[in-house]
């Protein structure tokens, strides 16, 4: 029988995965100037040291690291992870509330397959990251996105949605959020973590850019005002050590970590045990934050460099001023159309990501997302300069 008439699962119906592929293939052009990608700059990335760190790991307990390990994690990495998350993100929790995952990406899966059934709603920003939106369509999740504003998601629309539509669970990233860069004030983190409670919505805490700030001050995690539990906290260090390394965690409840676990189990069995050990080496040797430090000073020049550039960017109306992570998200004059003008903006040798991508029901067809990680300095102002032509005209 011809493989076309090949029967796939209805969570793909709808879902073709390749409006932002189109995009990345445009970017093998040589001397293509990319503000479209989200990943961190290569010269951030520390081969030598995790070469270093790996060998002498394996050298020393290789016979435990080569070897299947528990699906729960990593113990020592879980307890560095708890002072860690004391430090950083500002609220306790034992070593047993943790799960180690196979990056972020995997804590958003896993609670997406313990909580979700087919068209249960879940409330995601508009606009929110693509990835993790596409994770909750193919747990077929119906969802209902609520505007954000230069604080963060709108608080009053979202208790009104908790009110009535009685989501199952919120899906947020309140720090330099992918794509626009913003931060969620203090007030409404507050607020969130008691809405949760009082409506009962598991809240999907995501968190991997916090460690990149460059001017500002913290906030403490949505998580830190969770009495209950009913937030679940996701963190990566993918964008602060290595996205190759594939290590993140899930902070939650026991009831809910019990469910992630099982979850796993049929996933991968464990995340890699000897990248789960480089991470612990550098939470337990403190190593991790001198090396952000080098990062958050590369990109915070970088960032600056953009927004400047934008400031005289012709046909930009409005765009973001995070303070800190890998974006901003940009408004061109109503009735402008991000896609069509990309193709201009390809041709002359720089690319960005269109917005309407992230936002669960399309449209807002004059946005789009720019990315300062991965350009140089140089390379920022050139390509500023080309967009300015191309928005221009
Ligand atoms: C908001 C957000 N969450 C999660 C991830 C994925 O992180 P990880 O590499 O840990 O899977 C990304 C990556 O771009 C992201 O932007």
């Amino acid at each position: 029988m011809n493989i076309d008439s090949i029967r796939f699962a209805d969570r793909f119906n709808g879902i073709s995965g390749s409006a932002i592929r189109e995009i990345f293939k445009l970017l093998a052009v040589p001397g293509m100037i990319s503000f479209a990608g989200g990943n961190p700059s290569p010269d951030s990335l520390p081969g030598e040291k995790v070469g270093e760190i790996a060998n002498a790991l394996l050298q020393e307990k290789g016979k435990i690291l080569l070897q299947y390990g528990a699906t729960e994690g990593y113990a020592p990495l879980k307890e560095s992870l708890v002072s860690y998350l004391k430090d950083r993100f500002s609220f306790t929790c034992t070593a047993e509330e943790i799960l180690p995952v196979t990056g972020s990406t995997q804590a958003m899966d896993l609670l997406c397959k313990a909580l979700l059934n087919p068209g249960d709603k879940v409330v995601v920003e508009s606009p929110t990251f693509l990835g993790n939106m596409q994770c909750l369509n193919l747990y077929q999740a119906h969802l209902i996105p609520v505007e954000s504003d230069d604080d963060g998601i709108n608080v009053d629309k979202l208790e009104e949605v908790f009110k009535t539509e009685h989501p199952k669970m919120l899906y947020i990233i309140p720090t330099f959020q992918n794509p626009t860069g913003r931060t969620l004030s203090l007030e409404r983190r507050k607020r969130i973590a008691h809405l949760a409670s009082e409506y009962g919505v598991v809240v999907a805490e995501d968190d991997p850019y916090r460690d990149l700030r460059y001017t500002g001050s913290e906030l403490p995690s949505i998580k830190s005002f969770d009495e209950e539990g009913w937030v679940a906290f996701m963190g990566s260090f993918s964008k602060v050590i290595s996205p190759g390394l594939r290590v993140g965690y899930l902070v939650a409840h026991p009831n809910i970590l019990r469910k992630c676990t099982i979850g796993k189990q049929s996933s991968d069995v464990h995340t890699a045990l000897v990248n789960q050990a480089v991470v612990d080496y550098y939470l337990r040797n403190d190593l991790l934050m001198p090396h952000v430090e080098t990062i958050r000073n590369s990109y915070g020049e970088k960032a600056d460099t953009m927004l400047q550039m934008l400031s005289k960017c012709g046909g930009v109306a409005r765009y973001t001023k995070p303070e800190g992570g890998l974006f901003i998200f940009c408004e061109l004059e109503e009735g402008q159309d991000a896609t069509a003008l990309l193709k201009k903006a390809v041709e002359k040798g720089v690319a960005y990501v269109p917005g309407t991508h992230f936002y669960a029901n399309g449209g807002h067809h004059n946005t789009f997302r720019l990315n300062f990680s991965m350009p140089s300095v140089e390379q920022i102002k050139i390509g500023m300069e080309k967009l300015s032509d191309v928005f221009s005209r």
